[in-house]
């Protein structure tokens, strides 16, 4: 019924507007990501920061085809965002306090670590999630790490646990408006653990019998790349990194960003690492569903801790 009622729309819409080709290319944009605007004001101030950031896209991706530039940018549902939305998105409330008193791994002996690795194919790892409007990058990365290591000990399928109870009830961080994983995980420590989804669903109630035991304790994995790739033998890491303007728009390709070393703002799992055209990547799972970068994950420069990208790299103890 939607898709019908889209599709008219949209031969409508094409067939209407004959004016400057922004006007029909803002209409498209707007079908694709399902944006309604009620008012000619707010269409006019939407489609100003869509058309600069279009500009902003064609400009930077040009210059990848010149190599440039070593990943390209598409357009997404970000694009008519003002910048206050764009950084509520992105999540990751640093709380140092907390991270300088955790407990580290420290490295012993190291075993033989594989040239590459891939989490992607393991069926443990959570799929790519979507956390829409809200700033919940920071609980998706606590509750999807906990399922995939629970998975791993239990020798069965992922049970989803339940992001929004995190983004409900844990106190200690801020909901929707971002918070921390590390936080998170004490917050659930404290608390006596998490509900499933499904179980959360039902009760809605952050007093709730569900609560089960799902994580001891977690470590930090000091600030090596060596320590991470070890730690990715066993599953992956919860990391956050310094996302600026253009992550946001990544595409596909190895991110990099000279001004991004920078408190980190948006938290992400590394699932992996490998090179590509003689570049060495971290690969990483992030939470704005799967049409963002690379089905939703994205290669970030392995190379001095790109966007601070290694230095809170955490792992769950169960
Ligand atoms: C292990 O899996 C079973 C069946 O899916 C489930 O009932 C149980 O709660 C799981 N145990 C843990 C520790 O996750
Ligand atoms: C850091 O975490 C602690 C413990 O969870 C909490 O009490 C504190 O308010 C947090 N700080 C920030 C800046 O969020
Ligand atoms: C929430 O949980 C508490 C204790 O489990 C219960 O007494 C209360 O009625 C619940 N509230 C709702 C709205 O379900
Ligand atoms: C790798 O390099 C080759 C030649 O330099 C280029 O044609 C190709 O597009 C590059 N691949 C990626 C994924 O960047």
């Amino acid at each position: 019924m939607l898709q019908i009622s889209v599709t008219a729309y949209l031969i409508l819409a094409v067939s209407s507007i004959n004016a400057e080709g922004s006007d029909d290319e803002w209409e498209k944009y707007k079908i694709m990501f399902q944006k309604r605007y009620p008012n000619p004001q707010m269409n006019s101030l939407r489609k100003n920061l869509w058309l600069s950031k279009t500009n902003a896209i064609k400009a930077h991706n040009s210059k990848a085809n010149n190599g440039e530039h070593s990943y390209i940018m598409r357009e997404n549902i970000f694009s008519d965002y003002t910048e206050e939305e764009k950084e509520k998105v992105k999540g990751y409330i640093h709380n140092s306090s907390l991270i300088s008193r955790s407990q580290t791994v420290k490295c012993v002996n190291t075993p033989k670590i594989p040239k590459t690795t891939d989490l992607r194919v393991d069926p443990c790892l959570t799929p790519v999630g979507n956390t829409g409007l809200c700033g919940g990058s920071w609980a998706y990365v606590a509750a999807s790490s906990l399922e995939y290591y629970s998975c791993k000990m239990n020798l069965s399928e992922t049970i989803p646990l339940s992001r929004q109870q995190i983004i409900d009830c844990d106190a200690s961080n801020y909901g929707c408006e971002g918070g921390s994983y590390v936080a998170s995980w004490q917050w659930i420590i404290n608390n006596g653990g998490l509900c499933n989804q499904m179980d959360y669903l039902n009760e809605k109630n952050c007093s709730v019998d569900c609560l089960k035991p799902v994580i001891a304790s977690y470590k930090r994995l000091f600030p090596t790349s060596g320590m991470i790739k070890m730690a990715l033998l066993r599953g992956p890491v919860s990391a956050a990194m310094h996302g600026s303007e253009n992550f946001l728009f990544y595409s596909s390709g190895i991110y990099t960003d000279s001004k991004c070393d920078k408190t980190p703002n948006v938290a992400v799992n590394i699932i992996g690492y490998g090179k590509q055209n003689n570049t060495r990547y971290w690969l990483i799972q992030n939470f704005w569903g799967e049409s963002w970068g690379e089905k939703g994950y994205a290669k970030v420069l392995q190379k001095s801790s790109m966007c601070r990208l290694e230095q809170y790299a955490f792992i769950p103890v169960l």
